[in-house]
């Protein structure tokens, strides 16, 4: 087991963001477009992600990616002409705001050349994390908090040297689509974690505490990838090699707080984009005022 920090020193410095599939979810928007660059209002889901992992003191972002994603890294740097003709425009505010997405963090794009799954890409970012502790991030989940997702774990891990997955609630019938875990309740949202399964088949989940897309993990979990065999659907899963970690370190729970919305799902991501769209001021009175009217009228 790792020491805690006793630091005011960022525990993560690290982030890895698995970006590499193919999106065919949202086709036909993404036979061009990375899904991760999909807005929720206008800004590219991506963008959050990396707003959260820096939130969390992390400044090194890995995305894994794979061909015609370049875009993403494009997102994150200078955009040297756009800027040029915003300042000649007088629009400030507008170079302000893309300026400072090129200085969130440092983006290391690395490809993942097959899609041998979710433990192989986290696997993918090896070199790149080095022997430190690091946090996961899927885009698929977009957590909506004061107290960001991937902040609150970071937390965890510094307070018990264990590594540690966002668990939240669901309903049984959909344990299926998810990692779940089963274990003991000790105090403060945290589960020591006694059992975890990769998608169980329907009526055999070991509880309803599903595994959410954010993760502090240790170096140690590259090793175990490494060797970790196919699992559900084919793929190299990042759950499996969580068990092997359970088994060999120990691994904890985090019920995090926040709304969660599967950004990977078309429902979802209406969700999101009506969620965030409210709390802009700009957009908020009028939205809710047009949602009244389509749920009274039953029409757009
Ligand atoms: C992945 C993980 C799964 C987790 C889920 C959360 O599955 O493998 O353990 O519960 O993300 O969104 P996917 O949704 O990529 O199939």
């Amino acid at each position: 087991m790792s020491t805690p920090s006793t630091t005011k020193e960022p525990l993560i410095r690290k982030c890895v963001v698995p970006a590499a599939g193919l999106g065919t979810r949202f086709l036909p928007a993404t036979k061009a477009i990375p899904k991760e660059m999909l807005p929720i209002v206008d800004t590219p889901t991506l963008q959050y992600i990396v707003e959260e992992a820096v939130s969390a003191g992390i400044e090194d972002v890995i995305l894994i990616s794979g061909r015609g994603k370049e875009s993403m890294v494009d997102h994150f740097d200078l955009a040297v002409e756009l800027e040029a003709v915003l300042k000649a425009r007088g629009k400030d505010e507008e170079f302000r705001k893309l300026r400072a997405i090129s200085e969130l963090a440092n983006i290391v794009s690395v490809r993942q050349k097959e899609p041998l799954g979710l433990g192989h890409a986290v696997l993918c970012a090896r070199d790149v994390v080095g022997h430190e502790p690091f946090g996961v991030i899927l885009g698929d989940d977009i957590i909506d908090s004061d107290d960001p997702g991937i902040r609150q774990l970071a937390r965890v891990y510094r307070q018990h040297g264990l590594a540690v997955v966002a668990l939240m609630e669901v309903p049984e019938e959909e344990t299926h689509m998810y990692g779940v875990a089963a274990g003991t309740d000790i105090g403060d949202g945290v589960i020591r974690i006694d059992r975890i399964v990769e998608k169980p088949k329907k009526g055999t989940a070991p509880s309803n505490l599903a595994v959410i897309g954010r993760y502090v993990l240790p170096p140690e979990i590259f090793g175990i990838l490494e060797t970790q065999q196919p699992g559900a659907g084919g793929e190299i899963q990042l759950t499996d090699g969580l068990a092997t970690l359970q088994k060999t370190k120990g691994l904890l729970g985090y019920k995090f707080k926040g709304k969660r919305y599967d950004a990977g799902d078309k429902l979802g991501y209406l969700k999101a984009n009506i969620a965030f769209a409210m709390k802009r001021p700009e957009l908020r009175d009028s939205l809710l005022a047009w949602m009244a009217e389509v749920v009274r009228t039953g029409q757009p």
